[in-house]
């Protein structure tokens, strides 16, 4: 026995055990939801009233019999985890314990994976190439180790190119699942953001450019909310050939590094944490040419993690650092307060607002 571990007590070495044993096992919580949503449980449990048993599930998702203990178990682990809620069969008023069956139901978390809420979650752990997912972290010790390779992100070493939107360029079902993934999240904050002080950010603009907007989900819930304000969405070719066009906004495709359409604001919706400081001052010079003056009423509004900022919770905050590590794979930085202030300063904007009103995420307006 090491040093160490001489001057832990009993206590200490089990309960230290325990948790190096449930960070390990972790990734098989997002496995089992994986796994829980390609079976579409969680529609399921809603068609059955949003309470069933294991076996009504089995029935309902078509699986073979043999399959139910493995079912029973999966859904206990998920219950465990917060995403279902399991109470047992004697619990919920049957008195022949031997007989219990646990009756599982939905949480404000797996309501969000029935499908009639939108989930980026979802769709990203629904990617047909989920090499370009989670699986390149297996090879995150690999590249801190790299001597070679100075400048290639984690992304890179996976996959050959630099970033997602280069592999979108060469696979139309991955653009497609990328592009899809960012509009679903995009429902239900925009859902939220448009709601009291979020909506103020919005309400008395005249006109607006979404830069990296993808489909326009954005645009298109401001352009709903408030009529008068003209909104353009500007994204790279690939996105805006597939983008479904309603004729309520108008969608450009370009270069957010040569140059952003002209409008009064731009909006940065969960596009800057996915680059370096560098290109993010580039980015925001952009935006910066292309707003009105501060007195005009110019801004530039962005969605995005603010590390430290929101609920003081455990889920919010692993969250928050959990996708820096993410974005890391491409050389992109969730940033606290301090580093987005720099970057603010940099690219030559005076005045920041930081409103911690999106859950993990906060809406930042940020003024020439
Ligand atoms: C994470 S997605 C966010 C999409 C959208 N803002 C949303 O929140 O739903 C990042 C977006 O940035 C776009 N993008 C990447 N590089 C870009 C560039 N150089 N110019 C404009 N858009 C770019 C991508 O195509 C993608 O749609």
């Amino acid at each position: 026995m090491s040093q160490g571990q001489d001057e832990l007590n009993t206590e200490d070495l089990l309960h230290g055990s325990a948790q190096v044993l449930h960070h390990f096992m972790s990734s098989l919580k997002s496995q089992a939801l994986r796994c829980a949503c390609g079976l579409a449980i969680p529609a399921a449990l809603h068609r059955l009233g949003g309470a069933a048993t294991a076996a009504a599930l089995l029935d309902e998702t078509g699986l073979h019999p043999s399959r139910l203990p493995y079912l029973r178990r999966l859904m206990r682990a998920l219950a465990v985890s917060g995403i279902f809620v399991a109470v047992s069969g004697a619990t919920a008023g049957n008195d022949d314990a031997g007989s219990a069956e646990t009756v599982y139901s939905l949480t404000p978390a797996s309501r969000l994976l029935v499908g009639d809420r939108p989930s980026s979650a979802m769709s990203a752990m629904l990617n047909p190439r989920p090499e370009a997912g989670f699986a390149m972290f297996f090879k995150l010790e690999e590249w801190f180790r790299d001597k070679s390779g100075a400048g290639g992100t984690l992304f890179k070493m996976a996959h050959g190119v630099t970033s997602p939107w280069e592999l979108a360029r060469e696979d139309g079902a991955y653009n497609t699942v990328l592009n899809k993934a960012s509009a679903a999240d995009t429902t239900l904050v925009m859902d939220v953001a448009l709601r009291g002080r979020g909506g103020d950010v919005f309400r008395g603009l005249t006109s607006l450019v979404d830069v990296g907007g993808g489909y326009g989900t954005a645009a298109v819930a401001i352009a709903r909310a408030f009529p008068h304000v003209k909104c353009t969405v500007m994204d790279l070719q690939q996105v805006i050939s597939e983008a479904p066009d309603d004729g309520s906004v108008q969608f450009v495709a370009g270069d957010a590094f040569e140059s952003v359409p002209p409008a009064q604001a731009a909006l940065l919706k969960n596009v800057l944490d996915c680059w370096s400081d560098e290109d993010c001052v580039k980015m925001l010079r952009q935006c910066k040419k292309a707003i009105a003056t501060r007195d005009a009423g110019g801004k530039v509004v962005i969605i995005n993690v603010v590390v430290g900022q929101g609920a003081n919770d455990v889920a919010i905050r692993e969250t928050q650092v959990l996708y820096d590590m993410y974005v890391m794979s491409v050389d992109g930085i969730e940033r606290d307060e301090h580093e987005w202030r720099k970057i603010f300063l940099e690219a030559g904007f005076s005045d920041y607002r930081i409103m911690p009103i999106l859950g993990y995420q906060s809406i930042i307006e940020v003024f020439p």
